[in-house]
């Protein structure tokens, strides 16, 4: 019997409307939590992509030192917008977009100047942020040089090539997209930190969504699921050119479990997939 506040997970189909509402939904009504349980890992100014806790500053995925001066980039899935603060940082010009109105202020939680007056602190950039849906860009063609995004939209969406398209169009050519997502090995095991979680159960090919529902059959939270050949399929028909493919290995240092990533499944199985993509010259 299922109770009315605790949603059943399972797998099934689940549109691009859906998602897209389950998503608003969840992150509204759990980024208190999230950020208040995650938010320390991340760092209120830090560009971290995955929970292995590779950096950005290590990384240089989106380029080399230096480089991000003057640049406009375009943080999708943003979240409370770490990732754009640290961009800020090192010079660049970010905007940071979400979906989720409650996210957006934790953005402003962290960036206002407001929040850091009189503690003392160094105040973070502030970021301009736009509360909008990742596959419908709301700039103009060309609008950046550079796009990012750490576990934003993509794993949730029902429509990744739209949401790549809409990315590549708003990127000037030459420009670059990376981001990162659950490496897709991880959907054949149970999303679970301890041993319990080295047991292949279900197929890898298996595409159905991961959906938790409620009471009425409503999505509440929904992830979707794509093998790493659709992934790199569904890079190259929005047009980018895939140059790197990065799978984080868990640093022996890093103790912290993020949901099902841990130590233990970090030492023997791939968590995070980041992919880099050019927008080539038209
Ligand atoms: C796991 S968080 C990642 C944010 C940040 N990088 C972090 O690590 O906390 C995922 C974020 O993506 C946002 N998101 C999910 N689907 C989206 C969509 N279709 N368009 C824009 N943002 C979306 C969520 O609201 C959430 O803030």
């Amino acid at each position: 019997m299922i109770q009315e506040n605790e949603p059943e997970a399972i797998r099934r189909v689940a549109g691009a409307g859906e998602s897209s509402r389950a998503s608003r939904g969840w992150w509204d009504d759990n980024a208190d939590d999230y950020q208040r349980e995650h938010g320390g890992f991340l760092g209120d100014q830090q560009f971290v992509w995955g929970p292995e806790g590779l950096e950005e500053a290590d990384a240089r995925l989106l380029g080399p030192a230096g480089a991000l001066r003057g640049r406009a980039v375009l943080e999708i899935g943003a979240g409370a917008a770490q990732c754009s603060r640290w961009l800020a940082a090192q010079g660049a010009r970010p905007v940071a977009l979400d979906l989720s109105h409650r996210q957006l202020q934790h953005a402003l939680r962290l960036g206002g100047a407001a929040s850091a007056a009189g503690n003392g602190m160094p105040v973070p950039p502030a970021v301009p942020l736009v509360e909008a849906d990742a596959a419908a860009l709301p700039f103009a063609d060309g609008s950046f040089d550079l796009a990012c995004s750490a576990y934003g939209a993509l794993p949730f969406t029902a429509e990744p090539v739209r949401v790549l398209r809409e990315t590549r169009r708003v990127l000037r050519p030459g420009g670059r997209f990376v981001f990162s997502v659950t490496h897709p090995v991880r959907w054949a095991f149970p999303d679970e930190p301890g041993p319990e979680g080295l047991t292949a159960t279900s197929s890898y090919f298996d595409r159905t969504p991961y959906v938790e529902q409620d009471a009425h059959g409503r999505a509440v939270y929904v992830e979707h699921h794509r093998t790493l050949g659709d992934r790199v399929r569904d890079v190259v028909a929005a047009g980018f050119r895939l140059t790197d493919l990065v799978e984080p290995e868990w640093p022996p240092g890093n103790r912290q479990e993020w949901g099902g990533w841990s130590p233990l499944r970090g030492r023997l199985l791939p968590g995070t997939a980041v992919f880099v993509c050019h927008r080539d010259d038209d």
